[in-house]
């Protein structure tokens, strides 16, 4: 699970220290901090549509790791899939369960929603397809991932493909090493900053209100988290010693982001 990361870099950090104690920090998947990501997962498609065009070739249940609210889990349950949801953060368990309730009796009947660790769990069955999106494995340190590729390794059915994505951190287009960027959350909209110098193990992501006055009174929520930084080449190499084949590497469309991202696609060979 992610950290809070007290000293955040950049303007994100001047802006948190500016508001001095107004600030309240939460980590993006703790109780607060799930529902903005949940009202930042509701405007984004980024991946959907490269992983339903593999995973409608797979045959078999789905296995969503780290589902959070579900941005993944619905498309697959909508193209009538059997899917299981893993997530660790419990408030990001009750998002998804809420909404599985609120909608259609079909979807929630074909779906299993599990607490659990991706980088260790034991679910005593197979899948045809084991997806983490959303360049989640970079929030395991080189201590969690052997774990994550392990477990899968023991998830994955004869034939069955592990589809996960990274980012391409790509220091030509940093330009400056900040990027501030106004974005639709829910009913409201947030002000997302990404930090990144080059060279940089890890990359830190903090948002604020949308709507900030600077010198006003009251509480300001703000959610943080830092992501490592994880190249294809090297999560290949991970996966090659962990006895899996990199098939295709599909490059994904840049998503409002400044670094490019990239899902692979593994099958166990040895
Ligand atoms: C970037 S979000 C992705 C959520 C969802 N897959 C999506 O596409 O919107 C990362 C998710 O990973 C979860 N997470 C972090 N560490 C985890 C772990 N060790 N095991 C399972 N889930 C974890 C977080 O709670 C969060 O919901």
């Amino acid at each position: 699970m992610t950290t809070i990361t007290t000293t955040i870099p950049g303007r994100a950090g001047e802006l948190l220290a500016a508001l001095g104690d107004r600030a309240v920090l939460h980590d993006m998947y703790d109780a607060y901090g799930s529902q903005v990501y949940h009202g930042l997962s509701q405007h984004g498609d980024h991946e959907i549509r490269e992983l339903l065009g593999i995973i409608r070739q797979l045959p078999g249940p789905v296995l969503d790791l780290a589902a959070g609210s579900g941005r993944l889990t619905m498309p697959f349950l909508a193209m009538g899939r059997e899917v299981t949801a893993l997530e660790l953060s419990p408030s990001m368990l009750e998002l998804l369960s809420a909404r599985l309730d609120a909608g259609p009796a079909a979807l929630r009947e074909r779906c299993t929603v599990v607490p659990g660790d991706m980088s260790d769990f034991s679910l005593g069955r197979r899948f045809g397809a084991v997806v983490l999106g959303t360049t989640t494995v970079s929030l395991l340190d080189e201590a969690g991932r052997p774990g994550l590729y392990r477990s899968v390794r023991e998830h994955l059915a004869e034939g069955g493909r592990f589809l996960l994505s990274t980012v391409e951190m790509d220091a030509a287009r940093s330009g400056e090493n900040e990027a501030e960027m106004i974005v639709p959350a829910g009913e409201s909209t947030l002000r997302m900053y990404e930090y990144w110098a080059p060279g940089d193990a890890a990359r830190t992501v903090t948002v604020f209100p949308g709507e900030l006055d600077e010198s006003g009174e009251g509480e300001v929520h703000v959610c943080t988290t830092t992501i490592g930084v994880l190249p294809a080449d090297r999560l290949e190499a991970e996966l090659a010693e962990a006895g899996f084949a990199v098939r295709a590497r599909h490059p994904l469309p840049m998503a409002g982001v400044r670094h490019p991202s990239v899902l692979l696609e593994a099958e166990v060979i040895a």
